[in-house]
Formats: structure tokens, C-alpha cells, sequence
């Protein structure tokens, strides 16, 4: 059709009103924020180094979908109080149980069948019922969502799959997928179509708050025992080059400790502003790149990165300090100080020129663009959270930097006393 720009059927009333779309909007909104914290909160503590990178990814989507939800509803005559609300008793407590989640395979299901695919359905259906001319912006922003939630699920399958394939049963989580869906019923479903049970279901998991774990996890079936330090890297090259080359490879692989640290801090902290969310769900999943930039290099050299110990020492050793100070002694303790030379410069054109290695110079290139956000980040968002300027901020850094440096000194004089 080539009238009416190509929309059809410009002549129904569709199903809602600007009032009804943004209360459905509103539920949706919701949703993908519940999601992104979710992920935050799961993140350290799930297993698979694969569901780890996946749920980097996805979580920073559910942040960029909530964040274009919420300009929508602006658009629609909607108070921006009415943003910071909780749209059903039991939607609440569905989030409330899914973050009890106590394996890999419950996340995944939980998700991945439950949750994302409801979302997809809603969407579907809310693209065919809404006037498409009076609420194209929606249709825009929905077919848009759909299209990663198609990729989420599509890649959430295939990991149930493959864990599957690897002996994992179903029947473990079969009991968490009926618990969450009877929730989501209860709920009224994603958009509330079906009307809210009056029968509010029970408290399952979710007497107890969900805590963050006070060490992340790493997979103990298929890699090396965590690490609070940095290790050695066995059968390494004669020479130096190649030597810091590799080591710089798993250094970047490492990351994802920095990533469990971005997580806590997002989970953690219950009430910044918006945009906060928006920037660290950007700050981690750069992170998460980084960690597989670093896998990626390692794997075509053909070094057995799994096998060797994996690194937790960025989560660890700092879970205790306030979030504050998790996120200063990241992104103004390293990540601002890496803008200097030798910092983050030095580390592209040791690739290019030293190394000559064009996989590594790539990455080092976009690593070090990403940090000169990630630093930007830190200068605008610690200010508030300690309440003080960035100077006041800058010296703290120092102090736990210090303390930090003094912890792995120690650690690494007791691997070698261990032998
Ligand atoms: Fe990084
Ligand atoms: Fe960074």
C-alpha cells in the first residue's frame, strides 16, 4: 500500500485509548526494568561462563527498553511520578520470586520461557489491536523490542538445550516454571488482559530478601577454581612480547569480575534516577565485551582459557564496601586513571606496533574508546553518590586502591607459600 505512508488500515479505532495505552505501557515499562535488575542480581551468582555473557547482553536491552518505554509514556498525557510505581501487587511479587532463582536452569526457564516469550505474545498482540496511524510511535517501539526479544529467547532455548545435551534434567526446574507462571496468571499476564486474580498467590522463595553473593560464582564443572589474585599463565612463550600479549588477552577475558562488581552496584543501589540504570546496564554490558574480546583472543591462539583459574578478585574482596565505593574504585580508581599514559594508549599501540597482532589491536581500539565513556560515567554519577565533590571521590579511590593493592600482595605471598 502506498497511501497513508504504507500504514494500513487507518480507518478502525484500534483498542486503546491514550489512557488504556499508557496503563499497559506502564506494566511493560515495569517489566523490563524488573528484568534488568533481575539480571544484575543474578549475574555473580550464576555458573555458566555463556549465561554470564548472555545475561550482560540482555540486561542492558531490558534497561534500553525500559528507558524508550518511559519517554513513550511520556508522551502519553502521563505524570512522571506515575514511572516510579509498581503497576500490580502480584507482578511485584512475581520479580520478588524469579530473583530467587537457585540455578542456571531456573533462571533460564524462568525467563526465557516464562517471562520473555509472555512479553513477545503481548507485544504481538498489542501491534494488532492499537490504531497503527494514531499510535505508530508505539508500533515502532514494540516492533523494535520484539526484535530482540525474538533473539533472546531464540538464544535462551538453545542454552536450556545445550544444557540438556550436558546431562542438566528439567524436571529440577519444572517446579520454579509453574510457580512463575502462576504468578504471572495471577497477575493478569504481561498487559493485564485477563483481569488480576483476587486470589493473590503465596510467598514462595521470597521471604527472604535476595541478597547479592558474597563471592561470584565461577563454573566449577568446566573451569579452574576461582582466583582472588592474578594467575601464571602456563606454557608461555620465550618471548616478552608474546609473553605480555597473552597475558593482556586474559586480562581483558578477566573482566567479567568487573562486570559482577557493576552488577552489585546496580542491584544494590534501590533509588538514583533513571538514567543511572541506563548508564551503568551501557557500563557493564562494555564490560562483558571486554570479557569476550579477551576470551575470543585467547581462543584463536588456541589456549585453553577455561581450564585455567578464573579471577574474581574485582567482586570478592569488595562486595563488603558500600556500592559507592565499588563503583569509584572501578571507574575513577582504574578506568579514569587508564585515560593517562601509559594507560589505555599505551595498551592499543603495544598491539599495533610491538605485538603487530591485528585481532588485539581491534580490540584494544574499541576497549580503550569504551573506557573513555566508562570514566566520564564515573566522573558523573560518583559526585552524588557519596554526596561529596569528585576530588573527595578521587581520594577515596586512592585509599581503596591501597588497601586493594595490599590485599593481593598478601593473597599472591600465600599461593607461593602454598606452593
Ligand atoms: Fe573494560
Ligand atoms: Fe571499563
Amino acid at each position: 500500500m502506498i497511501s497513508y505512508a504504507g500504514i494500513t488500515n487507518p480507518f478502525g479505532t484500534g483498542a486503546y485509548s491514550v489512557e488504556q495505552n499508557s496503563k499497559v505501557l506502564r506494566r511493560y515499562r515495569y517489566i523490563h526494568e524488573q528484568l534488568f535488575r533481575l539480571g544484575a542480581g543474578q549475574l555473580p551468582a550464576r555458573a555458566h561462563w555463556h549465561l554470564k555473557a548472555a545475561l550482560g547482553k540482555h540486561l542492558y536491552e531490558d534497561a534500553e527498553a525500559a528507558g524508550s518505554l518511559r519517554w513513550r509514556i511520556l508522551e502519553l498525557r502521563t505524570s512522571p511520578m506515575l514511572l516510579q510505581k509498581d503497576p500490580n501487587v502480584t507482578l511485584t511479587l512475581l520479580f520478588e520470586e524469579l530473583i530467587h532463582a537457585e540455578s542456571d536452569i531456573e533462571l533460564l526457564v524462568g525467563v526465557y520461557r516464562v517471562m520473555k516469550p509472555a512479553l513477545l505474545k503481548a507485544y504481538t498482540q498489542h501491534m494488532t489491536d492499537t490504531q497503527p496511524l494514531v499510535d505508530y510511535p508505539t508500533v515502532r517501539l514494540l516492533k523494535s523490542l520484539s526484535s530482540d526479544l525474538r533473539e533472546q529467547i531464540e538464544w535462551g532455548e538453545g542454552m536450556i538445550e545445550a544444557l540438556q545435551r550436558e546431562g542438566e534434567s528439567l524436571e529440577l526446574s519444572a517446579e520454579f516454571e509453574t510457580r512463575i507462571l502462576g504468578y504471572l496468571e495471577a497477575a493478569g499476564g504481561i498487559s493485564g488482559e485477563h483481569g488480576t486474580s483476587t486470589h493473590v498467590p503465596a510467598r514462595w522463595r521470597s521471604g527472604n530478601v535476595y541478597e547479592m553473593p558474597k563471592q561470584a560464582v565461577r563454573d566449577a564443572k568446566r573451569m579452574g577454581s576461582p582466583a582472588m589474585g592474578r594467575t601464571a599463565i602456563p606454557n608461555l612463550p620465550d618471548d616478552p612480547v608474546q609473553i605480555r600479549l597473552i597475558q593482556m588477552m586474559k586480562a581483558r577475558q578477566e573482566e567479567m569480575s568487573a562486570v559482577e562488581n557493576l552488577a552489585s552496584v546496580i542491584y544494590d543501589l534501590k533509588l538514583m534516577p533513571w538514567e543511572f540504570y541506563q548508564d551503568l546496564a551501557r557500563h557493564l554490558w562494555d564490560e562483558v565485551r571486554h570479557a569476550l574480546f579477551g576470551q575470543a583472543a585467547l581462543e584463536a591462539e588456541g589456549i585453553d582459557w577455561m581450564a585455567l583459574r578464573q579471577y574474581v578478585g574485582g567482586y570478592d574482596p569488595i562486595i563488603g564496601k558500600l556500592p559507592a565505593q565499588r563503583y569509584a574504585l572501578l571507574s575513577i580508581g582504574f578506568e579514569e586513571k587508564a585515560m593517562r599514559r601509559p594507560g589505555k594508549i599505551a595498551e592499543y599501540e603495544f598491539c599495533r606496533d610491538d605485538a603487530k597482532h591485528p585481532l588485539m589491536e581491534r580490540f584494544q581500539d574499541y576497549d580503550w574508546a569504551d573506557e573513555v565513556t566508562h570514566a566520564a560515567f564515573g566522573r558523573k554519577w560518583t559526585p552524588e553518590m557519596f554526596g561529596e565533590d569528585l576530588d573527595y571521590v578521587r581520594q577515596v579511590a586512592e585509599v581503596d586502591m591501597a588497601e586493594r593493592e595490599k590485599f593481593f600482595q598478601a593473597w599472591a605471598k600465600l599461593q607461593e607459600a602454598e606452593g
